[in-house]
């Protein structure tokens, strides 16, 4: 792969993707945990675009706040200072009740271990989802884990599942919904090689049938993937750089 850095201006980079709303806007974004002597500043003042049809990996070394951007921009976490527009709406300002409500609209989460049921089978993963959020339809769930490779594995509970399997199951309940924005933070991290690529392979899918996808890694091999790479280091972007010929998940080691 051949990154390249770009100076394209954000509403420019919007236009090239064939899209000319950014998917997601921040403006002096700023998130600090604590308060006096233990105060942390995990943000330090982040301004990104993100245009929606992309795929992009956040890298950076652990604690430079890839997670704490992640999470704010999927409306997890709040922003101590700063603005923060996902799809059109400035979620920043917005009550708990209403940042619930743009979470079930918009936005789908991964996490590295998972984070299934235990007492639910697969099939059931996914429906609780449908059932907490009255969005999407159960009667389609069989056909999402279909998609992403588990068929004949509906009925398992995650025990029984192996890890890839598992996080299969966490990208279907990640669909479920049918949200424009996908999350996955560290999805591979608790996974093998092969069933990392595996995974990784089934984001890049999703991303080429035009959903947005936000990958967070401290795996630079991982990054190989992406349309864009932003590296976070401490709590700044350090770098934002268009890879105009992202690598087939298969191909890329680490
Ligand atoms: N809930 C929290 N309370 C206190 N400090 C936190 C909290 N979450 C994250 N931090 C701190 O913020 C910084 C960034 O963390 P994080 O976003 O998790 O980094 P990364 O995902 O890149 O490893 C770290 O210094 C971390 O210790
Ligand atoms: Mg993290």
């Amino acid at each position: 792969m051949t990154p390249t850095t770009t100076d394209a201006q954000p509403d420019e980079r919007a236009e090239r993707s064939g899209h000319t709303e950014p998917s997601v806007r921040t403006r002096g974004l700023t998130r600090i945990f604590g308060e006096g002597d233990a105060a942390v500043e995990a943000l330090k003042g982040i301004d990104l675009e993100i245009a929606s049809g992309e795929l992009v990996v956040i890298l950076g070394p652990s604690g430079s706040g890839k997670t704490t951007l992640c999470n704010i921009i999927g409306g997890i976490d709040r922003a101590s200072d700063g603005t923060v527009e996902v799809a059109g709406e400035d979620i920043s300002t917005e009550d708990p009740g209403r940042l619930s409500d743009f979470r079930r609209d918009h936005v789908g989460f991964i996490f590295q271990f998972f984070n299934l049921i235990p007492t639910l089978t697969a099939r059931e993963n996914v429906e609780v989802i449908i059932e907490m959020t009255g969005r999407g339809d159960k009667g389609r769930v069989p056909e999402l884990l279909e998609a992403v490779g588990l068929g004949d594995r509906v009925d398992n509970f995650p025990a029984q599942l192996s890890g890839g399997q598992q996080q299969r199951v966490a990208v279907a309940r990640a669909l479920a919904t049918d949200p424009e924005l996908l999350f996955a933070d560290e999805p591979t991290g608790a996974l093998d090689l092969p069933t990392g690529q595996q995974i990784l392979a089934l984001l890049q899918d999703l991303n080429a049938q035009g959903r947005t996808v936000i990958i967070v890694t401290h795996n630079s091999s991982v990054a190989q993937i992406a349309n864009r790479v932003l590296t976070l280091v401490d709590g700044r972007i350090e770098s934002d750089e268009t890879n105009t010929s992202p690598a087939a998940a298969a191909d890329v080691t680490w």
